[in-house]
């Protein structure tokens, strides 16, 4: 039997199922703070019964992101950010998880969204990106910086605040208390729809009184005074149950 819709343990975490989000980079941040796309992009997987949802891409510091639009985790303001979409996403029942990333030469690039290619020059926002050597990216920026071991240490520095602040805020690789890249593991999307609940209802002709007297009879109304269990659905979202109707004169089980 497929373990799909198990939970996974994985050291203190416990993870819902198995279908996780991988990241995405939305290219959609200003500043590197995430915003209510970001909400609303993450947010909707995790209301769609996803057990872990993975930030895209995000930058330890400002010239590691890929372009200028790329999140980041580098100061409060983003981590306050960040802290409102987790919120989101644990009271959805996900577990959430970050991509803490650099981009190294790569940085300060055009992302797709802007129809544009090629290394952003510091006159329309971008930056001199940093490297392990002078050696460009092809196609993009021509003058990385090549880091002396300070530099570098100051982006191994770089990782280490950012994972404070990710893990903080409740974000982490589960299983890693330090927060890092977490291996891609994808299922396709279509396995996190709810499954569509059938509409069944019988048309009724003009002057035929509905069974039960309809929405406002006798029937309608225990219908619905009677409580509704709290049961969890086969992706261990919280749900309302069927309301439990006995029929009058009948005896509870
Ligand atoms: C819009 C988009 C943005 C992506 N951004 C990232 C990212 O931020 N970090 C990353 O490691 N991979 C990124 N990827 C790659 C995906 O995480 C994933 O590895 C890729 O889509 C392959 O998935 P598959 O193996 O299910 O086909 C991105 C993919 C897409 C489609």
């Amino acid at each position: 039997m497929s373990h799909l819709f198990a939970p996974i343990t994985l050291r203190d975490v416990t993870i819902r199922n198995r279908v996780w989000v991988a990241p995405m980079c939305q290219y959609s941040a200003v500043d590197g703070v995430p915003n209510d796309w970001h909400l609303v992009h993450l947010g909707s997987f995790a209301r769609g019964g996803a057990g872990l949802v993975i930030t895209e891409a995000t930058a330890v510091v400002p010239e590691g992101r890929i372009s200028p639009e790329d999140a980041g985790i580098w100061n409060d303001e983003q981590q306050a950010a960040w802290s409102r979409i987790v919120a989101f996403l644990h009271g959805q029942g996900a577990a959430a998880g970050i991509q803490l990333a650099h981009a190294g030469r790569k940085a300060s690039a055009y992302s797709g969204f802007t129809g544009r290619r090629g290394g952003v020059d510091d006159a329309d926002g971008g930056w001199r990106p940093v490297a392990p050597s002078a050696v460009a990216f092809p196609g993009l920026r021509e003058d990385p910086e090549p880091l002396d071991t300070a530099g570098i240490d100051r982006v191994v520095a770089g990782f280490g605040d950012a994972a404070e602040r990710a893990r903080r805020r409740g974000l982490r690789r589960p299983g890693d208390p330090r927060g890092a890249r977490l291996p891609a593991a994808r299922v396709p999307l279509a396995a996190v729809q709810p499954p569509r609940r059938r509409v069944r209802r019988r048309v009724r002709q003009p002057g035929e009184a509905a069974a039960g007297g309809g929405a406002g009879g006798p029937r309608a109304r225990q219908r619905r005074a009677a409580p509704r269990p709290a049961v969890r659905d086969r992706l261990g979202r919280r749900r309302l149950g069927r309301r439990r109707h006995r029929a009058p004169g009948r005896a509870a089980a």
